[in-house]
């Protein structure tokens, strides 16, 4: 991997020393001119016309090929989303709940894969149970099973958490889920373009994931995956334009696509689902197993510096780590050193959990990190 060829192709590197991408990531040069390219051709030739439309279309649809190669499933099973929440959303509103049913998410879901079941127990009665992660994570699955009972409709859980970036088990918890008869399936915003997935060996349900953290891409496009033997599980509760194959207005009849495309409606915004197309293209050219190994080396690095941090300590658990470190520090107010580190020293992190959280990327140096413990260090002082 060249890493000062990659760092020199996302610019806002060099302003920052960033460790945020498991909130909003810099953006490649190359997605950002692709999105550009796309609107700025589209001024000069006009939106209307049937060659550009023909080529947005078609380019649209390349990429929902791009991102089904990506995770490792088929373009009938891609649906475009503005978020994850409208993903869990979509999944949420299209199953038929009886009072009593049941959800299991866990104990630190992130707002996104909270609400859209809370609203089924709000609205029609579901029960959602938490799964406990913490303190020991070696017992995530055991104690799955004893939440899952045969009122269970879903497991709806993040692949990889969102303020200690705790990565679960997914395709043991996908197994042990599926066969106590429940739908099972993830949140990936803090997965995806970390390391490589392959849906259909995970063999989930349902899986969530997004273009703008760890895949570098665009804000406000989405993908929601659902598997194809699970796709007539899921009614469509919201449509409109572009949605139905067949519309017959005075008769009153229609027909959705046999494909998770049935879940799309209205304008979208087209530059925006083929910048995600590149960025997913992006990553596979750098190479997810590469990003994945320097990822932990990084990390790994990381937890060593930690120690020399005076009352330091990582709260992420060792073996169950991915990218992001979430670091307390006894006595210190997160916030307040999440500000020094801002105002001081233009670190970018964040503060949640009562840490501060890092987000090691593929283009994340030691240096940078050496700055941060350093950064530390003087604040803690
Ligand atoms: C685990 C997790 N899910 C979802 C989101 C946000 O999802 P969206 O804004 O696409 O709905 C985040 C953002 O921080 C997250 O960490």
């Amino acid at each position: 991997m060249d890493i000062e060829a990659i760092r020199a192709g996302i610019p806002a590197l060099r302003e920052t020393t960033f460790f945020n991408t498991a909130g909003i990531a810099p953006m490649p040069s190359v997605v950002a001119d692709e999105v550009v390219g796309l609107i700025r051709w589209e001024e000069m030739q006009g939106r209307y016309r049937p060659d550009v439309m023909e080529v947005m279309s078609g380019r649209a649809e390349e990429t929902r090929r791009t991102t089904a190669q990506f995770f490792g499933v088929t373009p009938e099973e891609i649906t475009f989303t503005h978020s994850i929440s409208e993903g869990l959303n979509i999944i949420s509103e299209g199953l038929d709940w009886r009072a009593g049913d049941e959800v299991i998410i866990t104990d630190q879901e992130h707002t996104s894969g909270y609400m859209p079941w809370a609203l089924r127990a709000e609205q029609q009665g579901a029960v959602v149970k938490r799964l406990r992660l913490m303190p020991d994570p070696e017992g995530i699955v055991d104690r799955l099973r004893g939440l899952l009972t045969d009122r269970t409709r879903v497991v709806a859980l993040s692949h990889v958490t969102s303020s200690l970036g705790i990565r679960l088990p997914a395709a043991e918890i996908a197994r042990v889920g599926r066969a106590a008869g429940a739908l099972v399936g993830f949140d990936g915003a803090q997965a995806a373009g970390q390391f490589p997935i392959d849906l259909r060996e995970m063999g989930c349900d349902f899986y969530a994931a997004t273009s703008y953290k760890w895949c570098l891409g665009p804000y406000g496009v989405s993908t929601l995956y659902v598997r194809q033997g699970t796709l007539h599980r899921i009614a469509v509760r919201r449509s409109g334009a572009h949605a139905p194959v067949k519309v017959d207005m005075e008769a009153g009849t229609f027909a959705f696509p046999d494909t998770a495309r049935k879940f799309e409606f209205g304008a979208r915004n087209l530059p925006l689902r083929i910048g995600y197309g590149r960025t997913l293209r992006y990553l596979s050219e750098v190479g997810l197993k590469e990003i994945e190994a320097r990822v932990q080396d990084t990390v790994r690095y990381f937890r060593g510096r930690v120690t020399e941090i005076p009352g330091a300590r990582v709260q992420t658990p060792e073996r169950f780590a991915a990218g992001a470190l979430n670091v307390a520090v006894e006595g210190a107010d997160p916030r307040a050193l999440q500000k020094a580190l801002w105002e001081q020293h233009r670190i970018v992190a964040v503060s949640p959990a009562g840490g501060l959280r890092f987000s090691v990327a593929f283009f994340t140096t030691r240096e940078e990190v050496d700055r941060v413990v350093e950064a530390l260090k003087q604040a803690v002082r």
